[in-house]
């Protein structure tokens, strides 16, 4: 009897029109994950992510100066960043007044990237349907934990974040 290695959750980039990122036949697994995805896209909507900056990072600490990044200079703006040496981007949100969050955008459930649904406001999963309030708390599962919030300072010219 052959043992099979269990099913890693596949991580798709989360562009509604991209192709999978598998090139080898699915699984049984991922065939029933990938339809459950196309399913849970048709019913919430596309979610992409803007392009994700690559922003530099110092043992996990990041620091942006604001003037640099007009998505995050009016309120409700959004920005994803990639920090040097993570593995998932994080996205930043700008709230009210100069209120900001930073969210990590692996998924709680099995660690696919969120992608972000501007029309919604909220983080949809492409791979099982989760999805996230834009305070990262759980608004539909079979994700059961929030995204993993980073504390973000800001003096109003420069937003700090550490994601160690
Ligand atoms: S990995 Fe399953 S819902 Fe996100």
């Amino acid at each position: 009897m052959t043992q099979r290695e269990p099913a890693k959750p596949r991580d798709p980039s989360p562009g509604c029109d991209d192709p999978p990122a598998v090139a080898r036949p699915w699984t049984r697994r991922e065939a029933i994950g990938a339809g459950v995805g196309a399913i849970s896209l048709a019913v919430v909507g596309c979610a992409r992510l803007p392009p994700v900056r690559e922003v530099p990072s110092q043992d996990g600490a990041v620091s942006l100066a604001l003037a640099d990044y007009p998505e995050l200079q009016r309120p409700g703006g959004v920005l994803p960043v990639k920090p040097a040496g993570a593995k998932k981007p994080v996205m930043i949100v700008r709230g009210e007044g100069e209120q900001f969050s930073a969210f990590s955008l692996k998924c709680s459930h099995l660690g696919c990237t969120v992608g972000w649904n501007a029309e919604a406001r909220s983080f949809d999963c492409p791979c099982h349907g989760s999805r996230y309030k834009i305070d990262g708390t759980v608004q539909k599962g079979p994700a059961k934990r929030p995204l993993t919030a980073y504390p973000v300072t800001s003096d109003g010219a420069t937003l700090r974040f550490s994601i160690a």
